[in-house]
C-alpha cells in the first residue's frame, strides 16, 4: 500500500509541556549516541497527542533526535500504525480483515464502516467524528470478527453491534470494550468444554497451576511416574513408568530369561569409593552418559565400564530408579551391553551399534 503524507498539513507541531518532558524522559533511556533509537516512542506519543503524525510532528521528532528528516519520514511511512492522515475527532476504527474475522462477517463491519463513516477508508465521516480503515491480523481471531477502536478492541461484532456502537461513541458514550456477547476472554462462544474444574470452583487452581500443585513440586524432574496424571485419560489402568520397569522379568522376552528376574526396587549393585588407581574410565563413552550422567554414576560408585558390564537385571533395575532425573536410562540405553564391548577393548561405534540394535 502506498503511503504517502497527507495533501493538508499544519503549519507547525509542539508536544504540550507534559509531553516534552515525557519525551525527553524516553530520550534519557539511551546511551550518547544512541538517542535515534527513541523515535519510535516518540512519534507514537506525537500521534497520540494530535490523532495522527503530520509533517510538522516528523520534523520536530527528527530534530530532537538529531536525524536528518528523511529518516524520521521512512520509519512513518513504513509502519502502519502510525496514520499520516487527520483521523476521526471521536475514534478511528481499524476493522480486521483477515481470515477469521472475513468467514465471520468482517464485510458487513465494513459495509457499515463504509456507509455510516465514509465511502472509503482513510477519510473523516462529514462530522469530522470518525475515519476507519481495513487492518491485517490484530490476534484476537478466537473472537472474530473484531475491531479495534480507539485503544481497544471490540470483539464477536456484527454489523448491527458496530452500528449501535458507532452510535454510542457519537453520543459521548465509551461502550464497555471486549466481546460483544459477553465472553469473558477468548472461551469457546457456547460456553466453557475444557478447563471447567477451575471455572465451575471444583479446583482452587486454574489448568498447569493445578497440575503444578497436584505433582508437589513444580522443579520436579519428569520421570514417568507422573503418568497417571499428564495422561489422565488413561484412566486407572495407566503405570508409572518407572514401576513398569521394575517389574518381574518373566513378563519379558527370552532375551532377559538367562538373567534372573528382579526384585522389585532392586539391589544396588557393589560400589567402589573412588576410581581403582585413581583413574576412572570415562564413561560417556557408553551412548547415553552425558557429563551430568557420569558425575551421577561417580556419586554411586561406579566408574569402570566393567562394574556396568556385570550388573544383573535387579541391579539394573536398582540403579534405573536410583538414577534421579534419569531413571531407566540404563534400560533404555543399553549401558550394560555397551559397558560389556568397551571393557573388552570393543570401539565407541561398535558400542553405539549395540546401543542401537
Ligand atoms: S483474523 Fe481478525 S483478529 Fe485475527
Amino acid at each position: 500500500m502506498l503511503r504517502r503524507l497527507a495533501k493538508d498539513q499544519p503549519a507547525s507541531f509542539a508536544f504540550t509541556p507534559a509531553n516534552l518532558a515525557w519525551a525527553k524522559g524516553q530520550i534519557s533511556k539511551y546511551p550518547e549516541g544512541r538517542q535515534a533509537s527513541a523515535i519510535i516512542p516518540l512519534l507514537w506519543r506525537a500521534q497520540e497527542q494530535e490523532g495522527w503524525l503530520s509533517r510538522p510532528a516528523i520534523e520536530h521528532v527528527s530534530s530532537m533526535l538529531g536525524l536528518a528528516y528523511i529518516r524520521g519520514l521512512e520509519v512513518a511511512t513504513f509502519y502502519f500504525m502510525f496514520q499520516l492522515q487527520p483521523v476521526g475527532s471521536v475514534a478511528h476504527i481499524q476493522i480486521c480483515g483477515t481470515t477469521s474475522c472475513m468467514i465471520c462477517g468482517a464485510e458487513d463491519l465494513v459495509a457499515v464502516a463504509k456507509e455510516l463513516i465514509s465511502p472509503t477508508p482513510h477519510a473523516l465521516s462529514a462530522d469530522g467524528k470518525f475515519s476507519w480503515e481495513e487492518v491485517e491480523c490484530m490476534g484476537a481471531c478466537a473472537n472474530a470478527p473484531m475491531a479495534q477502536i480507539g485503544k481497544d478492541y471490540y470483539e464477536d461484532l456484527t454489523g448491527d453491534k458496530l452500528r449501535e456502537l458507532i452510535g454510542r461513541f457519537s453520543n459521548g458514550e465509551v461502550p464497555v470494550p471486549g466481546s460483544q456477547i459477553g465472553r469473558y476472554a477468548a472461551e469457546p462462544a457456547g460456553g466453557l468444554t475444557s478447563l471447567q474444574d477451575f471455572a465451575k470452583g471444583r479446583k482452587p487452581h486454574n489448568a498447569s497451576a493445578q497440575a503444578a500443585v497436584d505433582l508437589g513440586d513444580t522443579v520436579k524432574r519428569i520421570d514417568g511416574t507422573e503418568v497417571a496424571l499428564t495422561t489422565p485419560w488413561l484412566g486407572k489402568t495407566a503405570k508409572p513408568a518407572a514401576k513398569v520397569a521394575a517389574k518381574p522379568a518373566a513378563a519379558k522376552p527370552a532375551a532377559a530369561a538367562s538373567v534372573a528376574a528382579p526384585s522389585v526396587g532392586g539391589t544396588k549393585p557393589k560400589a567402589l569409593k573412588a576410581a581403582r588407581k585413581g583413574q576412572a574410565d570415562d564413561l560417556k563413552l557408553i551412548l547415553g552418559i552425558g557429563p551430568k550422567l557420569e558425575i551421577l554414576c561417580h556419586s554411586l560408585g561406579f566408574f569402570h565400564f566393567d562394574q556396568i558390564a556385570g550388573w544383573s537385571a535387579d541391579e539394573i533395575a536398582w540403579v534405573d530408579e536410583n538414577l534421579e532425573g534419569f531413571k531407566g536410562r540404563v534400560t533404555r540405553d543399553k549401558w550394560v551391553v555397551q559397558a560389556k564391548i568397551l571393557a573388552e577393548g570393543g570401539t565407541v561405534e561398535a558400542a553405539e551399534r549395540a546401543a542401537k540394535d
